[in-house]
């Protein structure tokens, strides 16, 4: 028997180690793991002598702004910097226009998504104020899992009340998909933001201020103490601050379905680099914050207390990252070209191993959204989605080879080791030495999550049950 495609040569890397062997891939799929002598024959035979296999970069967390935004980025362009960053699998964000509320706005999306992406996308579902009675259309309709919006940020999507977050918890508790959750108290940074203006401060601070520990502490305890009463699974979004983490570690304890991401940016970027010259454009949701949270992200990031890393990748169009005043700038940062080498590099610092390195940007995120054994692991029966890297490869990252629409990049003329050199989803080569592959356009599909038996708890004092018809 012949197969589609073989490589070989290389070291294959789990979460639980590496292994000296080749891959054959038939129809999208790995059909087999075996020494590179015992491989069948193939229509495509790849040599990775001394390089890394790796599962496909799965990120959580993009902003590909269709509908609705396409000056600041599309489909195309989004999913082009994912192939050539070695992603081969993205969740959209539903802070689009219009926002992904109903199943209707959900199909408007994953029309543009399909015909454009030359990755595979989940795609989230909102939970707000207005559309508890669209959860279930949704999950049915396949929503990777959906997006709570507690802090304000793009798109202005108003932060549902506490009744509405309750009852929201209690049907998504129910029907068993993942809460993935911005955790900033809106109301709290709104007066900061306002008390801050009127007493004139306008620098990069004020804006760290505003949202400043309490913020994000608060919101998560609120979003946990929901989660563990009604049994829902929850996700916090771009962790920030070493202050939530003994509350992350205590709800974990407690039993909690949560998992918690961080981005590079929190890992790499600090205050120095925000109130350096031109450093204002780092403005971000949650902000970027003081060195010292650093090294604690780093070690939960290690521990496994922070189960991934994402890159909440939020492009904007000419222009919008500028300003007189902080609060004039548009909040976020590109990232999914850029996780993969400025992680890799991290790897050869020795700051984490390669194979933690591969849970936190494959593994966990698979598990947490109902995607792994399909995705997140290369073994026999797997989607062939795989990124093969070089460790001993020095590049360094530029702002003019971007994929993304946006020219605003965080990390222009920074030094890494370690690159992506071929991206396979499923089977298929989507990008080249950091090159997307043209004709790989439109090959993205819709990932659906398979999510384990719903646990909700005290259903009997949920909404559903108490305003049932009598009798
Ligand atoms: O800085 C941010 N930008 N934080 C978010 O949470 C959203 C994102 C965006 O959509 O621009
Ligand atoms: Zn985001």
């Amino acid at each position: 028997m012949s197969v589609d495609l073989v490589i070989k040569g290389g070291c294959i890397v789990g979460e639980r180690g590496r292994i000296r062997a080749g891959i054959a891939v038939h129809a999208g799929r790995i059909v087999a793991i075996a020494d590179d002598d015992l491989l069948p024959p193939a229509t495509t035979v790849v040599d990775a002598t001394g390089l890394h296999l790796l599962p496909g970069v799965i990120d959580v967390h993009v902003h590909f702004r269709e509908p609705g935004m396409a000056h600041k980025e599309t489909w195309t362009t989004g999913s082009r910097a994912a192939a050539a960053g070695g992603v081969t699998t993205v969740f959209d964000m539903p802070n689009t226009e219009p926002p992904v509320d109903t199943v209707a706005h959900l199909e408007q999306k994953h029309e543009r998504a399909r015909e454009q992406s030359l990755v595979d996308f989940g795609l989230y579902g909102l939970l707000g104020e207005h559309n508890l009675d669209q959860l279930a259309a949704l999950a049915e309709a396949g929503v990777i899992g959906f997006k709570l919006f507690l802090g304000n940020t793009t798109g202005n999507l108003p932060c549902p009340s506490d009744g509405a977050v309750r009852e929201g918890f209690e049907i998504l508790a129910d029907l068993g998909l993942r809460c993935s959750i911005h955790a900033e108290n809106s109301p709290m940074l709104f007066w900061r933001e306002a008390r801050l203006q009127a007493a004139g401060r306008n620098d990069p601070r004020a804006h760290l201020e505003a949202r400043d520990d309490l913020v994000a502490v608060e919101a998560l305890n609120r979003a946990c103490t929901i989660a563990e009463w009604t049994g829902a699974r929850i996700h916090i979004v771009h962790e920030s601050t070493s202050a939530s983490l003994p509350y992350i570690a205590f709800f974990k304890q407690r039993g909690v379905d949560l998992t918690v991401e961080t981005l590079p940016q929190y890992l790499l970027l600090s205050m120095d680099d925000v109130e350096a010259p031109n450093g204002a454009a780092l403005r971000m949701n949650p902000p970027i914050r003081d060195a010292f949270h650093q090294a604690p992200l780093w070690e939960a990031l290690t521990s496994g207390l922070i189960d991934m890393i994402a890159t909440d990748h939020a492009p904007h169009g000419p222009g919008e990252k500028t300003g007189a005043r902080i609060w004039d700038i548009a909040c976020g940062l590109l990232g999914v070209e850029t996780s993969l080498p400025l992680m890799l590099t991290e790897v050869n610092n020795g700051r984490l191993t390669l194979e933690e390195y591969v849970r936190a940007s494959a593994a966990a995120p698979a598990r947490a959204f109902g995607l792994y054994g399909r995705k997140g692991v290369l073994q026999v029966g797997a989607d062939a989605d795989i990124v093969v890297v070089d460790l001993e490869r020095h590049a360094t990252l530029s702002a003019a080879r971007q994929h993304s629409l946006d020219r605003q990049f965080p990390y222009d003329g920074r030094p890494v080791q370690g690159v992506p050199v071929m991206t396979f989803v499923r089977g298929r080569l989507v990008a080249k030495d950091g090159e997307p592959v043209e004709t790989a356009r439109g090959w993205g599909r819709m990932v659906r999550p398979t999510m384990p038996a719903p646990r909700p708890r005290n259903v009997e004092r949920s909404l559903a049950r108490l305003t049932r018809p009598l009798g």
